[in-house]
């Protein structure tokens, strides 16, 4: 009995310690998940259309998932885009470098959860205050209808950018 109650009391802290207890929370109930930035990451991107600078990065779930070339991502897979609006260097001016922070979005792999969205939970927030992007849960449509040219690799477009 003691260790049932141990065992729920673990449980009902594990996925908060990734969460500050303010966290904003995304018309679909998903929680900013702040750790992300300890995560690895998985390439870089620029979108020329809004001037973003960005990085994918993976939990170690994706991490394993993408080395082995796993598909669809398991349960726990979450990936984390952070843009930053581009700008040049103060000092060396052709260098293009991240300027004011724009917005960080998530993916959740919860192949219950998410079932009608292949699995995937999303969810943006934007700006400084990390205001929770969507009027509705239904905003995971416009995320969702975007990611369809990448169905065949379980919605998702970034892959590990190459080195030798
Ligand atoms: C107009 C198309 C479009 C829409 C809408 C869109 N995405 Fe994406 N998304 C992309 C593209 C293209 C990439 C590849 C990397 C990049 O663009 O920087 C991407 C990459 C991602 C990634 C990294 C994993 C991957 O698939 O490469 C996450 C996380 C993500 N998007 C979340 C979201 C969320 C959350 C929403 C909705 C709030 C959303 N996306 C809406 C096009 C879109």
């Amino acid at each position: 009995m003691k260790k049932i109650i141990l065992l729920a009391v673990i449980m009902m802290i594990v996925p908060n310690l990734t969460r500050a207890a303010n966290a904003p929370v995304a018309p679909n109930g998903i929680a900013l998940i702040s750790g992300y930035r300890s995560w690895e990451a998985i390439a870089p991107s620029y979108r020329a259309d809004k001037n973003h600078i960005r990085i994918i990065f993976g939990n170690a779930i994706t991490i394993k998932a993408m080395k082995e070339k796993i598909r669809p991502f398991p349960d726990g897979s979450v990936m984390a885009k952070v843009a930053w609006n581009k700008t040049t260097h103060p000092k060396f001016s052709v260098a293009t470098v991240p300027g004011t922070f724009s917005q960080v979005e998530f993916m959740v792999k919860d192949s219950i959860k998410y079932r009608e969205t292949g699995g995937w939970g999303f969810a943006r927030f934007v700006g400084n205050e990390l205001k929770p992007y969507g009027k509705s849960a239904s905003f995971v449509q416009e995320c969702f209808g975007c990611h369809q040219p990448v169905k065949g690799n379980d919605y998702v477009f970034t892959s590990f950018a190459t080195v030798p």
